[in-house]
């Protein structure tokens, strides 16, 4: 009876030890998941990040680029299918990720001909003209920057920009403008200024100046250029 009694208690003792084992063995393995699942949240939350759009990808930036700028002959650069502008505010679009907005003539009166949009340019200019532009600006609200860009024509912004300063004066108060020109000699010709005296209650920062041939035939140049000048305007 006694023998049974001692074989009982060691086929006791035996098992509560595999019972403790057992326990251990959970808990170490619940001590280490824990761990497992906060490495591989981490994994997933940079990897989800890593896959998130950028405001690039988004096009919700809030920088947007107008332009003015013509094709056609063009001084010393010939016959130009891109305009020397629109080629410096694509690469600006491209490194802000700024939206793009070309201001066209309503009614296309500019020639195609040097001598000629020169003559018709500087009639505007003596007539102080507004010339109209064609479509629909963006709704300005929804961009703090605004960069302003225009061919230098006879020292000065075209007069279609002065068009689109005054029918979006109150839009642009408040604003941050940079300007940038193209020319072939006369680099910003005060559009910082003039810009600043047309959109009166607007911050005008730093402007850039790109020859107009550079624009096409440098561009890699340009584009380190304009890449500065983005990064040194803080915005
Ligand atoms: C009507 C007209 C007037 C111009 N006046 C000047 C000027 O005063 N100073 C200057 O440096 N370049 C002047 N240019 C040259 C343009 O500024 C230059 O070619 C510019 O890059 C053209 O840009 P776009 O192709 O975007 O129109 C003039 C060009 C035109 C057509």
């Amino acid at each position: 009876m006694k023998q049974r009694i001692r074989n009982l208690c060691v086929v006791l003792l035996v098992l509560s030890m595999l019972f403790a084992l057992a326990g251990c063995g959970s808990a170490g393995s619940g001590d280490v998941a824990p761990a497992d699942n906060a490495q591989q949240s981490s994994e997933q939350q940079t990897q989800e990040q890593a896959e998130q759009p950028s405001s690039d990808e988004t096009g919700d930036s809030n920088a947007l680029v107008v332009y003015f700028s013509r094709t056609g002959e063009q001084y010393t650069v010939g016959v130009i299918e891109k305009g020397n502008t629109a080629i410096v505010a694509e690469m600006i679009a491209e490194e802000t990720g700024a939206d793009l907005f070309e201001l066209l003539p309503a009614d296309d009166h500019y020639p195609m001909t040097y001598d000629e949009l020169t003559d018709v340019a500087k009639q505007e200019q003596n007539e102080n003209a507004r010339p109209a532009y064609a479509g629909e600006v963006p709704d300005l609200s929804q961009y703090d920057t605004i960069f302003i860009g225009a061919p230098v024509w006879w020292g000065d912004w075209p007069m279609i920009m002065y068009t689109f300063f005054e029918e979006n004066a109150d839009a642009l108060s408040g604003k941050t403008l940079v300007p940038f020109s193209t020319h072939e000699g006369s680099g910003l010709s005060g559009f910082d200024e003039k810009l600043s005296d047309a959109c009166p209650g607007s911050t005008v920062l730093e402007g850039l100046a790109i020859r107009g041939n550079d624009a096409q035939n440098a561009q890699d140049d340009v584009r380190s250029e304009v890449n500065g000048w983005i990064s040194g305007l803080g915005l």
